[in-house]
């Protein structure tokens, strides 16, 4: 594991990140912990703050924990270091979620966390170009050996495809100025800094505009993201991947941070947990009932204290659900996944989990 040392930007992005929301994710999660060898799944592992608290909190519970960011799996492995054996950490994409539990041979889960979005680290690490605050290179992967990256994006793609990114992953307003500026940049010397981007979009986006609706280059830079780690993508898959991983009376909460993530999300749990009983047949068919019990009222969001304390907490919007009863097409789902492969790399896992703890 990549050693971290003292002053570097990894342990400053470790030692200044918050968690969101974690006294509630915790609460939520801990009732499905209690048992001795309960399985937490952290599928957005990051500097594992919510892991380590719910770790301290559920003494028997053994811990699961996957990030695509190898950097942060090493600081992550750093700070879980003193739980030994409960934990294993695993370099890949959350929607393999039931498959990697299946290769550790651990059984179903009986907690998910998904904290979507960037971490601390990410953000504050000057060479990854998440911030539009830190000039850096125009990079933007959660996983560096990713083949896509944010200057790429803006060099290559055509008008109509960073019109569609901009529109639909930054709901950008002024999609079609910027683009258009974009393509003149571009040709006189291709992209390479966030600055210059930035400096792109403060000119684009009109005076009026620029006071009221946040940074300029807020949208931008969410779009860009979200398109070069295929997040909405990913999400899709793993949100539905994540529930089919929970046994019965696990738990999954899932933290979100704009509202194309939360809404599928609120999709994938409310539809779970509605019947899917055909209109007009008089009895709800076994087969064909609720799978998932909600436990949050539509999102909830931050209190005014947390707010205050952590200002990059303020987008967040928490839902979270419990599984009442397994779902016939999970084994469907479970015997044709079986023969996919699972994209882990080299990361040290720790501890061997498996077996027969539970
Ligand atoms: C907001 S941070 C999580 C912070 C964490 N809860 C903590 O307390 O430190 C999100 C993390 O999820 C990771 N991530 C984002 N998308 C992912 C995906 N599809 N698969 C695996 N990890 C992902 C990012 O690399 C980042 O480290």
């Amino acid at each position: 594991m990549t050693r971290v040392e003292k002053d570097s930007g990894a342990a400053r992005g470790s030692a200044r990140h918050v968690p969101v929301m974690l006294d509630r994710c915790v609460e939520l999660l801990e009732p499905a912990l209690q048992s001795s060898g309960a399985v937490l799944v952290d599928a957005t592992l990051g500097l594992a703050g919510h892991s380590r608290a719910l770790l301290e909190r559920c003494p028997g519970a053994r811990l699961l924990g996957i990030d695509r960011d190898p950097q942060a799996l090493a600081i992550a492995g750093q700070v879980l270091a003193p739980f030994g054996e409960r934990v294993r950490l695993e370099h890949a994409v959350h929607e393999d979620i039931p498959e990697l539990l299946r290769a550790a041979d651990l059984g179903p889960a009986d907690a998910v966390l998904m904290d979507l979005g960037v971490s601390s680290l990410q953000l504050d690490e000057s060479d990854r170009g998440f911030a539009y605050s830190i000039d850096s290179p125009l990079d933007m992967r959660m996983d560096p050996a990713g083949d896509l990256t944010a200057a790429e994006v803006l060099n290559t793609y055509p008008a109509g495809d960073l019109l569609r990114i901009l529109r639909e992953y930054g709901e950008e307003r002024f999609a079609r100025r910027i683009v258009d500026a974009v393509l003149r940049e571009r040709v006189r010397e291709p992209f390479e800094t966030s600055a210059r981007l930035v400096r792109l979009l403060q000119d684009a986006i009109p005076a009026p505009a620029r006071r009221t609706g946040g940074h300029p280059a807020k949208r931008t830079f969410q779009a860009l993201r979200i398109e070069v780690n295929r997040e909405l993508a990913v999400l899709r898959q793993a949100v539905p991947a994540a529930v089919s991983a929970l046994g019965q009376g696990g738990r999954i909460v899932v933290l979100a941070y704009h509202s194309l993530e939360d809404r599928i999300v609120k999709q994938t749990l409310t539809s779970g947990a509605k019947g899917s009983t055909p209109p007009g047949l008089p009895v709800e068919l076994p087969e064909h009932a609720p799978q998932l019990r909600l436990l949050t009222r539509g999102a909830e969001r931050p209190g005014p204290e947390e707010l205050d304390r952590n200002p990059r907490s303020a987008s967040a919007r928490l839902r979270a659900a419990e599984r009442i009863r397994p779902a016939p097409e999970d084994r469907a789902g479970a015997a044709a996944r079986n023969g996919r492969t699972v994209r882990t790399t080299g990361v040290p896992s720790h501890g061997p989990l498996g077996g027969d703890a539970r």
